[in-house]
């Protein structure tokens, strides 16, 4: 959440940082800004409300802003309203220090009574402010900029990810986080800060992490971090092997079906490297077979669509590893004194490595003995890093709000996972092994040949995209996935959506069908097909508006109750949510698009939820 770039260089600041921004803007969209500092004209800053194309028109592309150093920020708000004021970034009170933080500082109405007790004059409603203006009164303390960051983060409490620039100095960026995204770019002439690498990646893609309570001093020619003694940090320079195509739209009208259609190749990247001579290698991992059996316990932690990656999961690990496995919202976890102990694995699922209570969790387990293995997209970031074990998904740059591609390879990775730690465990007979990775390697094929011919689904979305709430019902796996469609529906087309186990429907919920209501019927789960069929029966005699989601063999029998229906290729029963979560994304994006929605940046959401 809240996109933040910084430049110093030899190029004009301005247009880098537009640039940088307009990829960046997934992380937040309600306003934008950027501060600029040059010789002859000082700190110059612009902000506008709304989206980037209002800050690139006031500027005029940047060709307004004259100077080399600039940072950069795209907002998602929390503390005060979406404005031009509260936009960042925000200036010191004497108009010398400009700041741009994404994060949540927690004391900041104790901070902000102590500067006003002192006489400081305050503009916006944000958090943010009071430490541009902190920052001020510690630089007017010891006039040196890094020690005044210092003092300043001494004093705060929360989260950030800061950048800074000051008129005295005409030459450096501050850089400092703390449980936010921030990474530094190392560049010929020219270095960069930036919240993520896709800002950057058409500059340079050499790149460091900063840790938790890093200070950054970057200037065209060095880059210098310091601990929060100031004491000086060695860092370690990686290269990002993400191309610059993979974070452009390449034709499509919108990321978000780039990234539907892109899954195929996403997920034989996910799993092609990981399998040899018929077997599963997962070279990363160094958890031993003993390891895995001393396990007593399995916890799946993660939010939203990976937290539905970690609903089908659930299923299917204790299906194989025959071992209770808990899957659990990290918001959840974290506060429910969970039973964690030396002998619990605590698996993390998260696309972008960042989501602040996903990171919390995964914390909290590990401070109770518990051991942590992430499931990540995001090379490098934090989760990443903290986990005990890390195993990457390597599904490319994810630009649109809505997970598509990073859902389906986490799936497929915890599948492969899954299947690895029962062959440990000595819980699946050889050929069911053998069986279920076969049709792992499948996948892309099976995958691409629905996605040749979409019209089906473009057209049941154009018969159905007025409906104002929807039902997704299923049993077992069906359910599961049905709860990452409605997910996926209500987050891009706003309509009301809910998604049911079909058995839970007659307790209560059945009572909102009524003429017409759709309902999406999820049978694609063979071993429960029947059972599944008579819940459609009992929401059709209700007067429910039927749209069934099978597979190919069992399309004719459903055909006969359901108002229509989508057949999806047949895969091994485990597997099948990974097929039959397609024609779900594409529907909600077929209907979103018949709605006129903003697609790729649905409304109060953004990318990346770092804060709680
Ligand atoms: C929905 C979506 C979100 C994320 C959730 C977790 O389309 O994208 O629900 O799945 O915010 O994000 P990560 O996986 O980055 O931890």
């Amino acid at each position: 959440m809240c996109g933040i770039i910084g430049y110093v260089g030899r190029e004009p600041a301005a247009p880098i940082l537009l640039d940088g921004l307009e990829r960046m803007e997934y992380r937040g969209y309600d306003s934008a800004g950027i501060a600029v500092r040059s010789e002859t004209r000082g700190l110059q800053v612009k902000k506008a409300k709304g989206r980037l194309k209002a800050l690139y028109d006031l500027t005029h592309g940047g060709a307004d802003m004259e100077g080399t150093l600039g940072i950069g920020h795209t907002r998602w708000a929390t503390h005060g309203e979406p404005n031009d004021i509260n936009a960042h970034p925000h200036i010191s009170e004497n108009g010398q220090i400009a700041l741009v933080h994404n994060g949540i500082i927690e004391n900041y109405l104790e901070l902000k009574e102590h500067l006003l007790r002192q006489g400081v004059t305050f503009t916006s409603d944000t958090d943010s402010e009071v430490v541009a203006q902190l920052l001020e009164f510690h630089y007017n303390e010891c006039h040196n900029m890094l020690e005044a960051v210092g003092r300043c983060l001494r004093r705060i409490e929360g989260s950030y990810a800061f950048g800074i620039i000051c008129a005295d100095y005409p030459n450096a960026l501050i850089a400092a986080r703390k449980d936010a995204p921030l990474l530094l770019g190392y560049g010929d002439g020219e270095n960069y800060i930036a919240s993520d690498v896709t800002a950057i990646l058409k500059h340079t893609r050499k790149v460091s992490y900063m840790d938790d309570g890093e200070i950054a001093v970057v200037t065209n020619d060095s880059i210098d971090v310091f601990d929060s003694e100031l004491e000086p940090v060695e860092k370690t320079i990686c290269q990002v092997d993400w191309d610059v195509a993979s974070a452009e739209k390449g034709g499509y009208p919108h990321f978000m079906l780039k990234e539907i259609m892109e899954q195929p190749e996403a997920i034989r990247k996910t799993v092609s490297p990981r399998i040899r001579d018929g077997r599963i290698v997962l070279d990363e991992l160094h958890l031993t077979r003993e390891d895995v059996a001393a396990f007593a316990r399995i916890f799946i932690i993660a939010c939203g669509s990976s937290y539905h990656v970690g609903m089908v999961s659930k299923y299917n690990w204790e299906r194989l590893l025959r071992r209770p496995v808990e899957v659990m919202l990290a918001s959840e976890f974290r506060y429910c004194d969970p039973l964690v102990d030396e002998r619990t694995l605590v698996i993390v699922i998260s696309q972008s490595g960042e989501t602040l209570d996903t990171m919390a969790a995964m914390r909290e387990a590990k401070r109770r003995g518990g051991r942590t293995l992430a499931i990540v997209n995001v090379v490098g970031s934090s989760i990443a890093r903290e986990a005990d074990d890390v195993l990457y998904t390597w599904a490319g740059p994810e630009i649109a709000v809505a997970t598509t591609k990073a859902y389906s390879t986490q799936l497929v990775l915890m599948d492969l996972v899954g299947l690895y730690f029962a062959e440990e465990l000595g819980t699946v007979d050889e050929e069911t092994y053998a069986a279920v990775l076969a049709e792992i390697q499948l996948l892309p094929e099976k995958m691409q040949v629905f996605l040749e011919h979409t019209e089906d689904v473009q057209y049941l979305a154009s018969r159905y995209f007025n409906h104002d709430s929807i039902f997704f019902i299923g049993r077992n796996l069906d359910y599961a996935m049905g709860m990452e469609g409605s997910l996926k529906l209500k987050e891009i087309s706003y309509i009301h959506s809910e998604a049911y186990a079909s058995g839970e429907l007659k307790h209560g919920t059945i009572s909102l069908i009524e003429q017409g209501t759709l309902v999406v019927a999820l049978g694609t789960y063979a071993p429960l097909f029947d059972k599944a069929m008579s819940n459609v029966v009992e929401v059709k005699a209700r007067g429910a508006e039927v749209l069934a989601l099978t597979t190919e063999d069992l399309a004719e029998k459903v055909s006969k109750t359901a108002d229509a229906t989508i057949a999806v290729p047949v895969t091994h029963p485990i597997l099948q949510p990974s097929l039959g979560v397609v024609p779900l994304q594409l529907f909600a994006y077929y209907v979103a698009l018949q709605r006129g929605c903003d697609i790729d940046k649905p409304r109060n959401l953004a990318k990346s939820v770092t804060v709680e």
